[in-house]
């Protein structure tokens, strides 16, 4: 099957900072789920018992998807809050942010992966360049049919480029929500699990606002998915933008999966070719 896109231009704002109460629903957690100042402010709370999450109630194919984030503050080591997009399925698509708490005084890491047909392993880590706890931040990605590129505060610190799917497998067939989540990760979130969750801390609080969504909106059936104001659907990087990223990597990656021989003894994946 083939899919048309249908280009509506609207007047230049389509970018609507999104009501939490009619946008997105709660995936669990109960109570954990807080929708504050009328549906401008969520938090997502973690404690022993249970963590908690939403997720959007529309689904898109492409988008570009931002949200402001203010993390767990203090000691959060242990604790994994999420923003991602996901399809559903056991052959599902992922395109994944997730900040790993730390010790106080020590740095979050900044995971990113992709997975496409259910398959993952290609995480990038990066600390920041800011405390994430002490102000509201934005994490944006953008998802065309070219490339995924993850943003921090508009800064490009990752790309993940269509090299057409002989040559690596590349998101773009199924339809994906936003989600969010906070979870207890100690088995391997910080210093790769060493450190374990305290939970005389909890509960652990992440407070989400502006989620922003500028994305074809998928309807089943219809075979068409419109998009709405759409410059980022033929977004690339471009010179400067390149430069910022590969000044992001130099001083802030630390992790990459393309560069882990321990991993891929027979050399990397191909697309790290096109992607470093
Ligand atoms: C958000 O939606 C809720 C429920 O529909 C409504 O009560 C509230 O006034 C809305 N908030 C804003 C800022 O429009
Ligand atoms: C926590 O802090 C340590 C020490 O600075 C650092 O190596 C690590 O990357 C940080 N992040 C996590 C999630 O462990
Ligand atoms: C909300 O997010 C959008 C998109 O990232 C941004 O343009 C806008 O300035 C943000 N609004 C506020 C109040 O921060």
């Amino acid at each position: 099957m083939k899919f048309l896109v249908f280009l509506v231009v609207f007047p230049l704002v389509t970018a609507f900072a999104s009501n939490f109460s009619q946008e997105y629903d709660l995936t669990w957690g109960s109570d954990r789920v807080r929708i504050l100042n009328n549906g401008e402010l969520l938090t997502l709370s973690l404690d022993k018992d249970s963590g908690s999450g939403f997720q959007s109630r529309k689904e898109y194919l492409f988008g570009k998807m931002s949200v402001q984030l203010k993390l767990v503050p203090g000691d959060s080591a242990g604790t994994v809050t999420s923003y991602y997009l996901a399809s559903q399925g056991s052959t599902w698509d992922e395109i994944d942010f997730e900040f790993l708490g730390n010790l106080s005084g020590d740095p979050y890491t900044v995971h990113t992966n992709v997975i496409t047909g259910g398959k993952g392993g290609r995480e990038q880590q990066f600390h920041l360049w800011f405390d994430p706890t002490a102000d509201f931040h934005t994490y944006s990605i953008l998802w065309n049919p070219q490339v995924i590129i993850f943003y921090v505060d508009g800064t490009p610190i990752r790309q993940f480029k269509n090299l057409g799917s002989s040559k690596a497998p590349f998101p773009n067939r199924q339809a994906m929500r936003i989600h969010s989540s906070i979870w207890n990760g100690d088995e391997w979130a910080t210093r790769g699990g060493l450190i374990k969750t305290d939970w005389s801390k909890a509960p652990f609080t992440a407070s989400y606002r502006n989620m922003s969504t500028q994305a074809c909106i998928w309807t089943y059936g219809s075979g068409a998915y419109p998009c709405g104001s759409s410059s980022w659907l033929a977004r690339e990087l471009d010179g400067p933008s390149l430069e910022r990223l590969m000044w992001v990597q130099k001083r802030y990656m630390i992790y990459n999966y393309c560069m882990d021989p321990k991993r891929f003894t027979q050399g990397p994946p191909l697309e790290c070719v096109a992607n470093t």
